[in-house]
Formats: C-alpha cells, structure tokens, sequence
C-alpha cells in the first residue's frame, strides 16, 4: 500500500502514518493471527491456540476459521431491503413517509442486473436461506423504509415459513418517520415498541446474543450512530467468555480511509460531517461521539474472540480488516445482494481443515 494511495488515512501524523501502514500490511498478510499487542489478547491467547484461524472471500460468500467448533455453522445475513407496503394504517403518516416510500420501488438485481424488486429479493432470500440449508438467517436492518404495518406484516407472514431461526436488529430507517418530533433514541424506542417488536422473537431489541454450536452471534443496535453504556457492558460480558464471536450491527464500524457513513466509532462523526440531516428530516448528530461509542470501537477490535463483524447500511459489498478483525458490509438485500457466512472448524493455521466445503 502506497501513502500516496487516497485511501491512505491521511488525518493520521507521520509516525501514526508509519504505524498505521505496518499494520495495514499485517492484517492483510495474515487475517488469522490475532492482534497480540493488546493486553485482553495476550491474556487469552498465550498458549492457546488462535481463535481467529483464517478468513477467506468470493464474492458475498464467506468462511471465518476457528477452534473449538463441535460442528460448521452457516448463516445468511441480509440487510436493507427497504420494503415500502402501506395500506389505510399508513395514511395519517403519510407527510413523513412519503419521500421513503417513493424510493426502491423497482431494483436492479446484484448478480443478474434484470430489474426486480424488494419484496421479489426478499423472498428470494429466503429460498437462499433453504437452498443453503442455513443454521439461521440474520436481518440486519434497513428491512423497512419506515415503520409500516402492512410492511411489517408482510415480513412476519414471510419469516413464519422458514424452518431456521431468524434473527434482527433496527437500522435507522426501520424506526424512522422524516420529519417526526423527537430524539432519535426516543423515536428508535416508540416505533419499536408500537410496530417492530414482533421481529425480535422475544429478545432485547438493544442487544441480543444467539448461540449455536460454540459460537456466539451477538446483535447490537447502533442505528443511532451511538453505543449505549448498557451495550458496551454488554459486548465485554459476552467477549469474557471466551467463544468463538460474530458481530452484526446495521452501521459498520469506522475503518481507515472510510466516509462517516462507516459511522460508529468514526473519529469525524458529528454535526460537522451530518449532510443528510435536513433530507431525512431528523435532528443533526451530536458535535462528536460519546466516549462509550470510541471505547466499544476500540474494544470490539481488539477482542481475541471476535471472528468478524457483519453490517449493512452503505448498500455496498466491502470488506476491510483491522487488527486482524474483517468487518463485510452487505450489499443492499433491495437488489437481492446477502451474505453467505461460514464459520468452520480449524484447529491451528498450520493444520489443513479436515473438511473443505464444497466449491460451486
Ligand atoms: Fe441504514
């Protein structure tokens, strides 16, 4: 990587330059290796053997390599299909759900490039969700437009035919009627309680934790942009206990030479930076992050039990690693686009998997 790249941070000084360039060419050279310059690593990983014991790609399929797995786990992860249904329920809304419900009417599909729709790619993958027979599927967020009724019913009618478990957390649009009074934690909280709740099957919508063959799948609602104190102190409890982990959240995390839209724990976050404010008609950002959401950004990459972090939010399929951590951002689940993630046994770097899965 070349400092003269624009993606080179250039917000960093000369000597965090340097740091920052070395450690861009580690985690790319070897993803598996864990981050052992942090005291949480060092104290869990010596003489253990890494958790995070490979990442690969293709496309929007993906395989995270750890030890101690009784069994593959596979999960479908999709986000922002931006459903838009409404009916009479949805007429007294109507002046702060019009711009929305004007959007992603018609798509282009991710792979094919044939003209679909959300409700069409939604369903669809679904069938990818039984075709691969999945473990689960997780949701994660931007599914609405707003919070419509019909919308909502529509999914919930949809979800109740699966086998598998689903799993979801909000994204900002989910709750979010333009123009309507409020803070956007108040308004995350009123139209999750009145129309979303039926999505969480039960668990806390602030942050969930999902178990299955040894692996932890902890969901954390960050589509205000901002951690809470509560969900900091909840992401240490669950990285305590030492399982192999997978993180989703709506918004990614802020990486090296990303736009603000990879916004929580971004160092230029703020009302400095919020242009879309006035067209979504919600209030300006804060000045700058809490000291919560930098400590939770901080800590979620250097966690030696972290496998990747899955978001959505940017409507765009990229992958970035940092300290050995990848974060994948789904393409927009209105064209069709998902993941495929595997997580997979392996017991150290050196020892081939048993079992490789099988190519297409
Ligand atoms: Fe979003």
């Amino acid at each position: 990587m070349n400092p003269k790249d624009p993606s080179f941070p250039d917000f960093l000084p000369r000597s965090s330059r340097r740091r920052w360039l070395r450690g861009a060419i580690s985690a790319a050279a070897a993803p598996a290796l864990l981050d052992m310059t942090t005291p949480a690593a060092r104290a869990a990983g010596e003489g253990a053997p890494p958790v995070r014991a490979g990442f690969s790609q293709d496309e929007n399929r993906v395989r995270l390599y750890t030890a101690g797995l009784s069994r593959p786990v596979k999960m479908i992860f999709a986000a922002d299909t931006h459903l838009s249904r409404d009916d009479a329920r949805g007429d007294a809304y109507r002046e702060f759900s019009a711009r929305m419900a004007g959007g992603y009417q018609r798509t282009k599909h991710f792979k094919s490039g044939k003209e679909t729709n959300p409700e069409v790619c939604f369903e669809e993958t679904l069938e990818v969700v039984r075709r691969e027979k999945a473990d689960f599927l997780v949701l994660g967020g931007d599914i609405f437009s707003f919070p419509s009724e019909a919308a909502i019913e529509w999914v919930m009618a949809r979800l109740g035919t699966l086998e598998v478990p689903w799993l979801y957390t909000a994204g900002n649009h989910d709750w979010h009627y333009e123009g309507m009074e409020g803070s956007s934690a108040a308004l995350r909280s009123k139209w999750i309680a009145e129309r979303l709740l039926p999505l969480y099957g039960g668990r806390d919508p602030m942050n969930a934790v999902f178990e299955m063959a040894g692996v932890k799948v902890l969901l954390i609602d960050n589509s205000t942009y901002e951690i809470s104190p509560e969900q900091l102190a909840f992401f240490r409890r669950e990285a305590a206990t030492g399982n192999p982990m997978i993180l989703c959240v709506h918004i990614p995390l802020h990486a090296p030479g990303r736009s603000v839209g990879f916004g929580c724990g971004h160092p230029e976050w703020g009302a400095a930076t919020d242009k879309n404010h006035r067209i979504e008609r919600r209030p300006i950002w804060p000045e700058r992050h809490s000291a919560v959401t930098m400590d939770f950004h901080r800590e979620v990459f250097a966690s030696p039990h972290l496998l990747g972090i899955f978001a959505g939010h940017i409507h765009r399929l990229s992958t970035d690693v940092l300290h050995g951590v990848p974060q994948v951002v789904a393409g927009a689940n209105a064209t069709g686009a998902h993941l495929v993630v595997e997580v997979l046994p392996r017991e150290t770097p050196e020892t081939p998997p048993s079992k490789q899965p099988p190519g297409d």
